[in-house]
């Protein structure tokens, strides 16, 4: 790719967004990342990222009129947003008012500066309760809660505006993204952290007393949730993928990326135990609300037309690089 093709990153100093920007240096993208810094973390940027970082919203109209103005922007990888499904329940206004209102303003700017392909973070969460497992993109989308429905929102106008103005899009339906950067230049490090790996990661460090399993009674092979855990690289060489699908000149496609394969919560403990050579304690609770039995993807589609191929498909592995991560950030 030729220098002066520069991506735009929202969402870059994120999770996810941080492992794409690496994956788009390795192969030689021009790399500017937009984010508020309200989850995101301005040392990962500055320490392992080497790339502009300007900080500021989404729903700044003035701030991204002049982004695209002085920069020669081919493509927007728009990870930008808030993902607490719980927080989405008690705060809709929020998460409506960013993810939706946020990506519009985005997607209006970009219509202004004649920037017409978008890669978007979506979520397996658009589905809601499975009628089907695995789920396959042409599932019904019916969400359970308000950040499901505002990335199937976006969905929708993504739709919308290729239909009206040509934006070409590749919308990712993530499942459960897990690990971090086999050289642990980036990692998961939420405040707070509600999530499953690194909630058992931070228990194995002894900075918490217990991880606990949220219900033991689903109809599933332990009585615990079955969920598909994506290595976050794949999930990021996916996005590189996705943007030249894109670039070559590819229709708006929709792809689910998950590995396929699901594992309960008590499979993943163990797994941990296994890997950091630790004991902890583990309490059984209630179910959290809102948590469907087992959530499996179907990828078929990102493999066929993408070429896909997970690299970091074994949890072992999962582990080992979330673990390698987890040390390094809490010691
Ligand atoms: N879990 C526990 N104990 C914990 C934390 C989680 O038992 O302390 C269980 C949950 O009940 C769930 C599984 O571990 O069954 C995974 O939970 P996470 O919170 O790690 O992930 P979710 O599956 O709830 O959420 C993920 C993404 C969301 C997305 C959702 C779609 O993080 O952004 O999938 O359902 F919306």
């Amino acid at each position: 790719m030729s220098s002066n093709s520069t991506i735009l990153v929202t969402g870059g100093a994120g999770y996810i967004g941080s492992h794409a920007v690496l994956s788009l240096q390795e192969k030689g993208y021009d790399v500017v990342i937009l984010d508020n810094l309200v989850y995101g973390h301005r040392d990962i940027v500055e320490n392992h990222l080497n790339v502009e970082l300007v900080v500021g919203d989404t729903c700044d109209a003035a701030l991204l009129e002049e982004l695209f103005r002085s920069r020669e922007i081919t493509a927007v990888m728009h990870f930008a947003a808030y993902a607490y499904v719980g927080e989405s329940v008690a705060n809709p206004a929020k998460y409506y008012h960013n993810n939706v209102v946020g990506t519009l303003t985005l997607l209006e700017a970009m219509q202004r500066a004649g920037v017409d392909k978008f890669v978007f973070s979506s979520t397996c969460a658009t589905y809601g309760v499975p009628e089907t497992v695995p789920i396959p993109e042409t599932h019904p989308q019916n969400p359970i809660n308000p950040y499901g429905g505002s990335k199937l929102m976006v969905e929708r106008i993504l739709k919308d505006f290729d239909t009206a103005y040509g934006l070409k899009s590749v919308t990712f339906r993530y499942f459960n993204a897990a690990g971090a950067d086999p050289y642990q230049r980036t990692g998961e490090d939420h405040h707070p952290e509600t999530h499953l790996i690194p909630l058992i990661l931070l228990t194995a460090l002894g900075k918490r007393d217990a991880i606990k399993i949220f219900g033991t009674n689903y109809p599933t092979r332990d009585g615990t949730c079955i969920r598909d855990y994506i290595h976050v690289t794949d999930l990021a060489q996916a996005h590189v993928l996705g943007l030249e699908y894109l670039l070559n000149g590819g229709n708006s496609e929709v792809f689910n990326l998950g590995n396929g394969n699901g594992f309960t919560v008590r499979e993943m403990i163990a797994t941990a135990k296994e890997v950091t050579q630790t004991d902890f304690a583990v309490e059984e609770t209630e179910p959290r609300p809102g948590d469907p039995a087992m959530l499996v993807g179907s990828s078929d589609r990102a493999r066929n037309i993408l070429n896909w191929q997970p690299q970091y498909a074994d949890l072992n592995q999962i582990f080992r690089h979330a673990w390698q991560w987890h040390q390094l950030r809490h010691q």
